[in-house]
């Protein structure tokens, strides 16, 4: 399956790609991710993303495109993916679809996950992400890891993302509403769009997009 997920910043997309993923045994790519390990590898591609992350601002498009077309091209990713970040605009979106259409392939369904603004703001204060390259995701409140600081799955570092001041948020939450939501008519126009509740537990959120995902075939 091809699938591209959607929501607003902290709506856990990151966290609902990581069961999907392995419920499709397809593999996740997140944009977000992708630029997050290269900026603690030095890359040159990391140098140039990281003034726009610190930002929340979109990290430009010719940047972007290339490194998930990319990431798309590799082996693994040939008979199917999760599109975590990625399109974010309708540039990105009509890229992805001319790269699609070149191996005559077709995105399956775009899962637009829905949540309340005040939740996503609660959901971001309290995120901890692993510094392991698999960027795994836990909530000092809601998702706990048992040890403190310290990831549950491998034992890495657990820290708070430098994007994930109120400031910055503030801008991703615009960001997300000027640029990306207009990828939501964009796919409605091709009938890809399933929207679920993103609210409730991750378990019965996951369960939830395995059925609409089910439905869309
Ligand atoms: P990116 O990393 O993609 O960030 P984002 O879209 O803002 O999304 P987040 O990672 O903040 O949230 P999420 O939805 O994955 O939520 P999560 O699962 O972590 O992008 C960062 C930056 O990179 C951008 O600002 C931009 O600069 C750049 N970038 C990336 N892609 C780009 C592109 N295509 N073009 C240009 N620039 C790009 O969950 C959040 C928290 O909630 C966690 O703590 C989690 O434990 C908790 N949680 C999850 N589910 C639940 C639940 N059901 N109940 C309670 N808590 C929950
Ligand atoms: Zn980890």
């Amino acid at each position: 399956m091809r699938i591209v997920l959607v929501g607003p910043p902290g709506a856990g997309k990151g966290t609902q790609a990581a069961y999907l993923a392995k419920n499709l045994s397809i593999p996740h790519i997140s944009t977000g991710d992708l630029f997050r390990a290269n900026i603690s590898q030095g890359t040159d591609l990391g140098k140039r993303a990281r003034a726009f992350m610190d930002e929340g601002r979109l990290v430009p498009d010719e940047v972007t495109i290339g490194m998930a077309k990319d990431r798309m091209s590799q082996p693994d990713a040939l008979n199917g993916f999760l599109l975590d970040g990625f399109p974010r605009n309708v540039g990105q979106a009509e890229a992805l679809d001319e790269i699609l259409r070149s191996e005559s392939v077709e995105l399956d369904a775009v899962l637009d996950l829905e949540v309340p603004e005040d939740e996503v703001v609660k959901r971001i204060a309290g995120r901890r992400i692993c510094r392991n390259e698999s960027a795994h995701v836990f909530h000092e409140t809601y998702n706990p890891p048992k040890a403190e600081g310290v990831c549950d799955t491998c034992g890495g570092e657990l820290y708070q993302r430098d994007d994930d001041s109120e400031e910055t948020v503030r801008t991703r939450l615009e960001v997300y509403h000027t640029q990306t939501e207009p990828i939501i008519d964009y796919y409605r126009a091709q009938g890809l769009v399933v929207t679920i509740s993103a609210l409730g537990k991750v378990t019965d959120v996951t369960e939830r997009a395995m059925e609409a995902l089910k439905r869309s075939e």
